[in-house]
């Protein structure tokens, strides 16, 4: 199948609300339509990220909360351009778990401002065409990785979420939409597919 544009969708809310269950539940579904697609994360993969996966790991130790922007904005900044942006020019779909809005919530609850954090984003990431924000109880968050992992990181603990948590649910605009997090995954699946195959317009393209 060929698509006239590309299509940037992302998957955002706090640890445990299941973003990369619907992330890899809508690659399958988008493949099985024969959808050119990829799928995304971050933090990558990269040098950046590599960075930042250290720190989520061993804990803050003395790193400032700008230096630890700075480090999820260069890591982006990378994604954009090498592998962001490419796929849309590519007329792709890119499933991203995880971008900017996570960088306004999380950082933004160590202190700093959302807003700035978004708009010095948007001066070099492209604005999603949608952007999902899943929202869950912290509390239930946390029961689900303590079921699914061992042990959390520093970045997971409750009170933090609750104010990242009520970061993302101060964003508002034209392509956001919250998630009601707690249903099960193919009610929620359901309706991703519904509203991003009626955006896409798989139907008339098919
Ligand atoms: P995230 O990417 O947001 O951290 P995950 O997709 O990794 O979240 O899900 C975290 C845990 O919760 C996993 O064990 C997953 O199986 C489970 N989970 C995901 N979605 C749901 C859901 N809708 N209801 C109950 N459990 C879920
Ligand atoms: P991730 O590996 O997606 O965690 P999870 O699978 O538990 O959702 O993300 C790692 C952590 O990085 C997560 O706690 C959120 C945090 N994070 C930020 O603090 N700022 C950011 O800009 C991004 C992208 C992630």
């Amino acid at each position: 199948m060929k698509l006239k544009r590309g299509w940037l969708i992302v998957f955002e809310g706090i640890d445990g609300t299941g973003k990369s269950t619907q992330c890899h539940k809508m690659e399958t579904r988008m493949r099985e339509y024969g959808v050119p697609v990829v799928r995304l994360r971050e933090p990558t993969d990269g040098a950046w990220g590599q960075k930042i996966r250290k720190i989520l790991s061993d804990g803050r130790g003395a790193v400032t909360p700008k230096e630890e922007l700075s480090w999820f904005t260069e890591d982006r900044r990378e994604d954009v351009e090498k592998n962001i942006l490419p796929a849309l020019r590519e007329n792709k779909v890119v499933l991203l778990d995880r971008y900017y809005y996570s960088t306004a919530a999380y950082q933004g609850a160590l202190g700093l401002d959302p807003e700035a954090i978004c708009r010095d984003n948007e001066a070099f990431a492209p604005v999603p065409d949608l952007a999902y924000l899943f929202i869950v109880p912290p509390e239930q968050c946390l029961k689900r990785i303590e079921q699914s992992r061992d042990g959390y990181s520093s970045f997971e603990r409750l009170e933090y979420l609750v104010k990242v948590q009520n970061i993302f649910e101060s964003f508002h605009g034209p392509h956001i939409r919250k998630v009601d997090g707690v249903s099960s995954p193919d009610v929620i699946h359901g309706q991703l597919f519904l509203e991003i195959d009626e955006l896409i317009g798989l139907n008339k393209i098919k």
